[in-house]
């Protein structure tokens, strides 16, 4: 769908002017869920604003970080529950559908999980009680409040094979089983996913095809798929969006958009993949936007968010949820990865918390009759 520039300068006009606009989850709201990722400031009281801004536009939420194993279970004898127990209770006090992100992962897991007490690797049965008494504590804790899980995170290649990972090696290829299979007793009413980036490239979305269809063959109720969403500007095509969502769809899961944000910086790498293991050096020509975004850039940016949004309404029957991986420009990890201390602008809310054009576009692409209300 081309937008042509009248909607920029309607857009900006709308931004700009105080009309009272169509928000994210209402123009959504016969489509999918809308949301963002919370970083701890934004639900422990400390961003007010940020948390009037998700209160407005979104109608699900997910955890940056706090629900992660380093950080709610950093010790073998020691959770710290604190700042989860305030993200569940933000998103309970708010109507919001809560995603728990993430229960097994090869990133962000504390080295002692995986060894016993003299520092050697542990053995499978082990490292499987350790996996279903963590499981078992932090979704039981939360069980009936938070509504989703990503049980499993990223375990493919870029081929569609299973990733190496601690947990592969020392449980075997079945730890993806288990890990399910205990996330399901644990709450039996939450739904399971399976999260990872790239899916949108045919060999690794295969593989996670292949292992939908292993789970759902083990009678693990797999609900959905979140594709991370950790677009650039050419990467992926709308084709290929469409095409990946035509794929899973059969498998009788839903599909969901986990993570996105779309990079417009400059490639430090050529690779696709989020490792946030990646890191590069901070070089003036990778950060050409200090002071802030040219029009004609937000207007790319725009185009691109509603290509995008335009295929996610097309199939807003599979299509379950939409959450963007921050609130703002200025609390997006993109401003430190995979170069630390670049100014990024890959969200829909500027650093003022302020619509941009992208913000319009989107809206635009609702199937909801678009009427500009009368000023307040
Ligand atoms: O909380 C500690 C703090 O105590 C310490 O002083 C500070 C300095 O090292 O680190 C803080 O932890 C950081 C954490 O973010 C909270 O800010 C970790 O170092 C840092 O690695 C972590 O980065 C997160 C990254 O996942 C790590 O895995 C990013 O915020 C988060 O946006 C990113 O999210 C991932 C998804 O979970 C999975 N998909 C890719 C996505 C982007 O990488």
């Amino acid at each position: 769908m081309k937008i042509n520039h009248a909607f920029i300068i309607v857009g900006i006009f709308l931004a700009t002017s105080g009309f009272a606009q169509t928000t994210l989850k209402e123009a959504f709201k016969n489509d999918f869920l809308i949301g963002a990722a919370l970083n701890e400031t934004q639900f422990s009281g400390g961003k007010a604003a940020e948390a009037a801004l998700v209160r407005t536009q979104f109608n699900t939420i997910s955890p940056e970080n706090v629900l992660k194993w380093e950080p709610i279970h950093p010790k073998s004898d020691q959770y710290n529950f604190g700042p989860a127990d305030q993200y569940v209770e933000f998103g309970q006090k708010n109507g919001l559908f809560i995603v728990g992100h993430t229960l097994v992962w090869h990133q962000q897991t504390p080295k002692w999980v995986f060894q016993d007490a003299r520092g050697k690797p542990l053995d499978r049965d082990t490292l499987l009680a350790r996996m279903r008494e963590h499981i078992f504590t932090v979704v039981g804790r939360y069980q009936g409040k938070i509504g989703g899980w990503d049980v499993v995170n990223e375990a493919l290649n870029d081929d569609g094979t299973l990733r190496e990972s601690p947990w592969e090696k020392i449980i075997g290829e079945d730890y993806l089983l288990k890990a399910y299979q205990f996330a399901h007793e644990a709450d039996p009413q939450a739904q399971l996913y399976y999260n990872d980036f790239s899916l949108e490239n045919a060999p690794k979305r295969e593989g996670a095809i292949a292992l939908v269809k292993k789970l759902q063959a083990a009678g693990i109720p797999i609900a959905g798929v979140g594709l991370q969403g950790h677009y650039n500007m050419d990467w992926p095509t709308p084709a290929q969006l469409d095409e990946t969502i035509a794929a899973f769809s059969p498998l009788g899961v839903k599909v969901m958009i986990t993570e996105l944000d779309l990079n417009m910086l400059p490639a430090a790498t050529q690779s696709q993949a989020a490792e946030v293991s990646m890191n590069f050096a901070l070089r003036a020509e990778l950060n050409p936007y200090t002071n802030g975004l040219p029009a004609v850039v937000q207007q790319q940016l725009a185009q691109r968010y509603a290509d995008l949004f335009a295929v996610l309404v097309k199939h807003h029957d599979v299509v379950s949820r939409v959450t963007f991986w921050g609130v703002t420009d200025g609390d997006s990890w993109l401003n430190n990865w995979p170069v630390k201390g670049r100014t990024a602008y890959p969200l829909l809310f500027d650093r003022n918390r302020q619509p941009k054009p992208a913000f319009n576009a989107v809206i635009q692409t609702s199937r909801l009759p678009q009427t500009p209300q009368k000023p307040r």
